[in-house]
């Protein structure tokens, strides 16, 4: 429950990127020896893949609130938790590193928030090319190695996939020979993940680039890695200082992850200074209409598009956002229609007539950056809004409510739970 109106003044400090956490965790399933992972965000999905490797027999520990060691020596192939698997995304993640691991892999197709359709043909692509045959039944994914092992192939990707490219990396990091990815993907993540193999003793050059090469090797080893910032959670809070007129000092990020953003955000009029690993965000009296259009890194990430768009909704004038990676990403807008935004999509075009006073309404977080979009029209915005279902957002970002309630936001969870007869439902603030 947001009461709106509020401008966002202060320091937040981002967490570890939940797009590289959501591989490195199924990574460690490779390796033969203790890793230590520093600065893990503490969000449902990695504690879902976290959950998912204890059930397979791994022994984690906690040794701070971000740092966690993982000890995947005793973990033997096993079917993983279905109920799990099938909540997350990533849990296609486990296909690339049990292929590694013991030469197959059962998984259940991924979940995550849906966009329409989201296929995964890239990475069955590529572990049928590194010698897998891979079988669909039924909502589960089967995977074997023809020989037992993998052997390195060169993969030429027909759509720049993030997921591919890092399952087809996790695949050939113990795969005999050596393996090219053409038409890789470039998000800063895949870096992190090629970081965090090399540093465990893998051989992968070129992450970042869109030819990635994997020089397979015989086994990994322990050691300690820290995970990168998140460049979304930090992107959503420059948003949002912008979009409330604020001024915030967004700690703990690597600016040139987000250049994109910056750069958008200055069209507006916003104020973006980058200093060592800090951006200060000053927002403008007024901000000013932008055209974005999303694309694979480096170009303006798909998933600040909700964020942007709750943003251009308030600023003076027509925006037009071109969503260029999934097929349907504007099914919030009917959310933010309901809070009086004027928006018209037409299948991968979205143009917002901004300028208006949003007001407070019940509306959905459809998913994850879109319960974020919602959240931030909500500080935006006269009144109170209500925004259900904020276990999607949940999912990405760490301790959300309190980070926005220490910058000056005014937003309680409130747990609507049903009485156990199923029948009354009662509104309880928790805090
Ligand atoms: N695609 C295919 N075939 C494939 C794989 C992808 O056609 O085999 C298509 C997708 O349908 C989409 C496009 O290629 O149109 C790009 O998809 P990509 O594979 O890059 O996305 P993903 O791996 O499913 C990850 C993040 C998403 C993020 C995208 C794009 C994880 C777990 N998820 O998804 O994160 O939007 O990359 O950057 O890493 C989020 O964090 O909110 C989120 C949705």
């Amino acid at each position: 429950m947001i009461h709106g109106g509020t401008t966002l003044r202060g320091e937040v400090e981002i967490s570890g990127a939940k797009n590289a956490a959501v591989a490195i965790i199924p990574a460690a399933l490779m390796v033969d020896g203790v890793c230590v992972i520093e600065n893990m965000p503490q969000i449902s999905d990695t504690e879902m893949l976290l959950t998912i490797l204890r059930e397979l027999g791994a022994r984690i520990r906690f040794l701070n609130r971000s740092t966690v060691e993982i000890d995947c020596r005793n973990v033997c192939m096993q079917d993983a938790p279905y109920d799990l698997m099938r909540k997350i995304r990533a849990s296609y993640y486990l296909i690339g590193a049990m292929l590694g691991r013991f030469g197959h892999a059962k998984t259940t197709m991924p979940g995550g928030c849906n966009f329409g359709v989201r296929p995964i043909d890239q990475h069955i692509k590529g572990m049928n090319a590194l010698g897998a045959d891979v079988d669909v039944k039924a909502g589960f994914v089967y995977a074997d190695a023809r020989d037992g092992k993998l052997h390195g192939a060169r993969i030429y990707l027909d759509k720049v996939s993030v997921g591919a490219t890092m399952n087809i990396i996790l695949a050939a990091t113990l795969a005999q020979g050596r393996t090219i990815i053409e038409n890789a993907a470039r998000e800063p993540h895949i870096v992190d993940l090629a970081n965090f193999l090399n540093s465990m003793g893998a051989d992968i050059r070129g992450a970042g680039t869109d030819t990635v090469k994997v020089n397979g090797v015989e086994k990994l080893h322990g050691g300690s890695y820290a995970i990168i910032p998140d460049q979304i959670e930090a992107g959503t809070y420059m948003v949002a200082a912008a979009a409330t007129g604020g001024e915030v000092l967004i700690k703990n990020v690597i600016p040139r992850h987000l250049e994109c953003i910056s750069a958008k955000l200055r069209e507006t009029g916003t104020i973006v200074l980058e200093n060592g690993d800090t951006v200060l965000v000053k927002g403008a009296s007024s901000l000013r209409k932008i055209n974005v259009k999303t694309l694979p890194y480096p170009g303006f990430p798909t998933d600040m598009q909700p964020p942007m768009c709750a943003l251009l909704c308030v600023a003076g004038g027509t925006s037009v956002i071109t969503e260029g990676v999934y097929d349907n990403r504007f099914k919030y807008v009917n959310e933010l229609r309901k809070m009086g935004a004027e928006i018209q999509v037409d299948g991968r075009v979205a143009v917002v007539e901004g300028g208006h006073r949003l007001s407070g309404a019940p509306v959905m977080a459809c998913d994850l950056r879109a319960g974020a979009a919602m959240v931030i029209a909500g500080m935006c915005a006269s009144g109170t809004t209500v925004v259900e279902d904020v276990r999607f957002i949940e999912r990405g970002y760490e301790n959300f409510v309190g980070k926005l309630n220490a910058l000056g936001a005014d937003i309680h969870i409130v747990d609507e739970r049903e009485e156990s007869d199923g029948r009354d439902k009662i509104l309880t603030m928790i805090g």
